[in-house]
């Protein structure tokens, strides 16, 4: 063995130690009831989700990639979240909270040892330690969809965070990125997913993005100027969505007074202005930039605004290089609760001076969810093509909910577009 596999096995290691922390820390902070309570329909029981990234951790990690035996055959189906929806989930003879993390501390055991036989190189499924980066990439995943179970749960709070960083003065505007090809997608980062795959050249004309995501000052603007009452900003299918769900803001929002205040992990306070604008959906958000004389930006103006550096030609791995997130380039990993306000950070700023692209909100673009040009699923079609289409609006960039590991400027998310229980915000665009 080399003392680079060993050095990638150690930080694999680590990886997957981070996301259990988080799993744990999740699990931990509310009581066995709570556990098996569905808090809403769209979301699976907290103690589904726990069982599930252990199922999943044992079908790559353990079966395929270590060839050893089933630890617990017999509830891969309970566990496929194709064979039961959401809303059904608490029905089903599932794992108790004990038996669960019993399950996933056996699976974890098996997985490390797996890791210290693995040469991770060779076969595609494991050259790099990619297995391991898809597991550890999907308990994150995980992780980000509990605490949105957590944001739908009703009760005392329990989870506590430190505020994010302050504004270190406003950003306002927009930048204009000039038109011409750049490189979206990868075909070197080694735990880049299936959808993120090959890259590709893709010509974008010139357009102006907003510096900073919409922020809830501005979208209570949009709200005051009756925004959820006048079709003309609205699309057809976005008008027929707010009408029948009856919807007047961002969901979490209620009026105090004049003003809003809105409810984060069971606390209420008012509205933050500067803070960017989150439990939107598509629609809403699509309805907010006509409505601002703009519109969604799609994928690849995204891609654009958060990687290509003009000096030279080249797209970055995030907007400010190629080095791993840290503290102070982006709110991520569940640090901070909540958005951190315009302006929190400075260093993550785009070589266009675009700023938050990474962290705080996930943000919705104008593109329907496809494969890129080239595209080969990889390893199972269940985790990105069966996703493809129409039906899936992509959302880019992460929020305070993503671990950096679940995070890149190539990472793709998808969701309907009426859908909001997701750290959803966005930030308008237009042509040059
Ligand atoms: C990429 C967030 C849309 O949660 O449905 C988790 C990630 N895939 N388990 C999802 C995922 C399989 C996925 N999203
Ligand atoms: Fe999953």
């Amino acid at each position: 063995m080399t003392i680079e596999t060993d050095r990638l096995r150690d930080r694999v290691a680590a990886e997957l130690g981070r996301a259990r922390d988080r799993t744990v820390l999740l699990t931990e902070a509310v009581d066995d009831g709570d556990l098996i309570r569905q808090h809403s329909p769209l979301m699976s029981p907290l103690v589904w989700d726990l069982a599930h990234v252990g199922n999943q951790e044992e079908l790559w990690l353990v079966r395929d990639v270590g060839g050893r035996e089933p630890v617990r055959r017999d509830i891969d189906e309970l566990y496929d979240a194709f064979k039961h929806p959401r809303r059904d989930r608490p029905q089903l003879p599932l794992l108790g909270p004990a038996e669960a993390r019993r399950y996933v501390a056996t699976v974890r055991d098996k997985a490390l040892d797996v890791l210290t036989r693995s040469r991770l190189d060779g076969a595609p499924l494991v050259d790099q330690g990619f297995a391991f980066g898809m597991i550890v990439q999907h308990e994150q995943q995980h992780d980000e969809t509990m605490l949105a179970t957590h944001q739908l749960r009703r009760g005392a709070p329990v989870l506590d965070a430190p505020a994010p960083p302050a504004s270190s003065g406003p950003v306002t505007g927009e930048a204009l990125i000039p038109a011409g090809p750049f490189t979206m997608g990868t075909s070197t980062e080694p735990w880049a997913l299936d959808n993120e795959r090959p890259a590709h050249q893709v010509v974008v004309p010139a357009f102006r993005i907003d510096r900073a995501p919409v922020t809830n000052g501005a979208y209570a603007e949009f709200i005051d100027d009756g925004g959820y009452d006048d079709p003309r900003w609205w699309s057809a299918s976005g008008w027929a969505y707010r009408q029948a769900a009856g919807i007047v803001a961002p969901s979490h929002w209620e009026r105090d007074g004049d003003a809003w205040a809105y409810t984060k992990f069971g606390r209420t306070q008012r509205i933050v202005p500067d803070e960017p604008v989150v439990h939107v959906s598509f629609y809403e958000a699509e309805a907010f930039a006509a409505w601002a004389g703009k519109r969604l930006p799609t994928e690849a103006e995204w891609e654009k605004a958060a990687r290509y550096d003009p000096a030279t030609g080249r797209s970055r791995r995030y907007p400010w290089g190629d080095e791993e997130p840290t503290a102070a380039q982006a709110n991520l990993g569940q640090r901070h609760l909540r958005p951190a306000p315009v302006g929190a950070y400075p260093s993550g700023v785009s070589p266009f001076g675009v700023h938050q692209l990474i962290g705080d909100v996930w943000e919705w673009t104008s593109t329907d969810f496809a494969a890129y040009p080239g595209f080969v699923a990889f390893p199972y079609r269940e985790y990105s093509e069966v996703f493809f289409g129409p039906e899936y609006k992509v959302l880019r960039g992460g929020s305070f909910g993503t671990d950096r590991s679940a995070c890149r400027g190539t990472f793709r998310n998808w969701d309907y577009p009426i859908r909001r229980q997701i750290f959803s915000g966005f930030r308008c665009a237009r042509d040059a």
